[in-house]
């Protein structure tokens, strides 16, 4: 059996995990330019730590009155170029790191979609967009700071730290370096429990920011829905309930912040009192000069300098990984649905062209552990045979098709393609060898064209219109303004529920599959534009294996083999002819349906 959930893993490494995503060493550009931007960032330092120096050495010279005939023009101008180099160094850094940044998010963003469209339809029916895009984009930033907090600024702050103190203890003695890492390891104490609340306050204004995205979009899609029922004004109060989440927990999070650094501060002050103390007692005792306290003072400045840094560092370090927590959570979900990929087993392969055969045997399935939907169904087509399945709404015909297209794995028993058990096969394999016209039809945000041409890219405007006018929808098209390069609005929103259908229909016309799955197709069109279609698909169907799951009885009489299903049983079974001579189930919806009288629209849902 299947696990019923697509398996999470907490994410626990940050920055690694980032880094094995990424792998950012294996590209060969990448690694030229990370390599030329430490050797810049290194050129930086050294012009930084360069400025002061040439500067003692400029007042030393003018301090000495033999030499001050002679001006160090040589010194002032290598001053000045120093500084020009130190800002050029840094921009310089920024445009060879830049490239490698941008690169990055777009992997990020690339990898994510990738993953996204490998997760199981178990997966996207739970998603929300909304939470999912903003995640994306908050992670794919989280990765570039990390990257960036490691490359830039992990390597000076400890190093000037480490320096500083060595340096007091050596000219200052024990006492002081004492004093000063006393206070260093108290002060990173208290930074550290700041920056757990601070995590904490980020996560919770994360989570709200998805949130309120999700309601955002959600609100959006829906949009026709909020105006039908006048429901503007809750969809405002929900999305403001959320932005208010967010809004307190920012306001939160920057209240953390700044108490954070005025503690730290008032810490780092006590602390510098503390030794100016010590050392203005050392120089009344003589033990000191006055240059030595001057000294002291500004070596204090570096290392808080550097210390604040570093706490910075870690911070941001803290903050990105919550931004990227979300990110490798969805990274560490795996498909429910698995190519077979065992060492030493290859998925098998299914012929090309030509019907195929399908069998399902003795298969069960629910959505849940707890309610199933499919109880031992067991059929089987014939390659270039025609199946049909009608039964009562919620039976489970869909969900055959869902089976059949491996969205998901049956709980127990087989379904097979050409005699091969579908997860021996790739799911690639499987969906190119079969083509579905849902119940529900979805279309893309673009043209008409685009929408049919889906089923196979790459094919020709003369293919594009071939399928339209086997679908009956050349005609429609053509009187069109602006013909095939009509754009059909969100999810098809411009287009009634019959024209969908009919773009649905030509792009599996185009697609060409061994198999054809028609799920309702035609359920949105009216008796005489059904007709045609039929015509069309039963002449497109003659070298196909389809199955035709539908209401209309009138639709699929003419099928080899019909099944009727109950409650995710097969509860009678046979050609048309001989379910009417059952006369049970079959035959009442048929003198049901035949009751009506022709040219009427007939229900869609008839009584079982
Ligand atoms: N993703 C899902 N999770 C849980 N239950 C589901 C899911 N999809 C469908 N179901 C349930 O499975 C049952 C069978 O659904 P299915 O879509 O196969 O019905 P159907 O026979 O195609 O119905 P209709 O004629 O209305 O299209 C329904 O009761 C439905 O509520
Ligand atoms: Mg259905």
């Amino acid at each position: 059996m299947t696990s019923k959930t697509d398996q999470h893993r907490p994410a626990r490494l940050g920055l690694w995990a980032a880094w094995l995503l990424l792998r950012p060493f294996e590209n060969r550009r990448f690694r030229v330019r990370i390599v030329l931007t430490l050797v810049l960032l290194l050129a930086e330092r050294l012009a930084v730590l360069g400025t002061p120096y040439l500067f003692s050495r400029m007042v030393a010279r003018l301090s000495e009155p033999t030499q001050l005939l002679l001006m160090p023009v040589w010194l002032i101008i290598g001053y000045g170029v120093l500084i020009v180099l130190r800002s050029a160094f840094s921009g310089l850094e920024e445009l060879s790191y830049q490239p490698v940044s941008q690169n990055i998010q777009r992997l990020i963003a690339q990898a994510g979609l990738r993953h996204l469209h490998a997760l199981s339809l178990r997966f996207h029916l739970e998603r929300q967009t909304g939470a999912l895009t903003r995640a994306l984009e908050r992670g794919a930033e989280g990765v570039d700071t990390l990257l960036r907090l490691s490359l830039f600024n992990i390597g000076p702050a400890v190093l000037d730290t480490v320096l500083t103190v060595i340096v007091v203890l050596h000219l200052f003695g024990l006492l002081y370096a004492v004093i000063i890492l006393v206070a260093m390891l108290a002060y990173i104490a208290v930074a550290q429990w700041f920056v757990r609340r601070r995590v904490h306050a980020r996560r919770a204004r994360n989570e709200a920011s998805s949130q309120a995205q999700h309601l955002l979009v959600d609100s959006l899609l829906n949009f026709e829905t909020v105006r039908h029922f006048g429901n503007e004004s809750h969809e405002h109060d929900r999305y403001e309930e959320a932005r208010l989440r967010q809004e307190r927990a920012s306001i939160r999070m920057t209240r953390i912040a700044n108490l954070s650094s005025v503690t730290q501060n008032l810490m780092i002050a006590a602390a510098t009192v503390t030794i100016m103390l010590l050392a203005a007692h050392d120089i009344v005792h003589h033990r000191i000069g006055v240059p030595q306290f001057v000294l002291i003072g500004t070596y204090l400045r570096g290392l808080y300098q550097a210390i604040m840094a570093l706490n910075m560092v870690y911070a941001g370090w803290r903050n990105a990984r919550v931004d990227l927590e979300h990110l490798l959570e969805l990274f560490a979900v795996t498909s429910d649905v698995k190519d077979p990929g065992q060492p030493g087993f290859l998925p098998l392969t299914l012929e090309e062209g030509g019907p195929a055969s399908i069998t399902f045997d003795h298969v069960h399935f629910g959505y849940q552990p707890s309610r199933k939907i499919l109880d031992d169904i067991s059929l089987s087509v014939p390659a270039g045979g025609k199946l049909a399945i009608v039964g009562t709404t919620g039976s489970g015909k869909s969900t055959i098709g869902r089976l059949l297209l491996r969205a998901y794995d049956a709980d127990q028993g087989q379904v097979m393609l050409d005699g091969i058990d579908l997860k021996d096969l790739t799911q690639t394999a499987v969906r190119q060898a079969i083509g579905i016209v849902p119940q529900e039809t979805m279309l893309f945000n673009d043209t008409i064209a685009y929408n049919i041409e889906y089923g196979r890219l790459g094919a020709s405007m003369d293919k594009i219109e071939e399928a339209a006018r086997a679908a009956q929808m050349h005609e429609f098209v053509a009187s069109l303004p602006e013909g095939y390069q009509t754009l059909v609005g969100e999810r098809g929103m411009k287009l009634s529920g019959g024209e969908k259908q009919r773009i649905a229909i030509a792009r599996v016309i185009l697609k060409d599959p061994r198999v054809l799955l028609l799920d309702e197709a035609t359920s949105a069109l009216d008796t005489r534009t059904e007709q045609g279609i039929l015509e069309a698909l039963r002449k497109a169907a003659r070298a196909r294996t389809t199955i035709s799951i539908a209401h209309r009885l009138s639709t699929i009489q003419d099928a080899d083999h019909i099944l009727v299903l109950e409650k995710g049983c097969v509860v009678e079974q046979g050609d048309h002819a001989s379910l009417l001579a059952q006369n049970a189930r079959y035959a009442a919806m048929w003198r049901i349906q035949s009751a009506l009288p022709s040219g009427l629209p007939q229900s869609d849902h008839p009584p079982a």
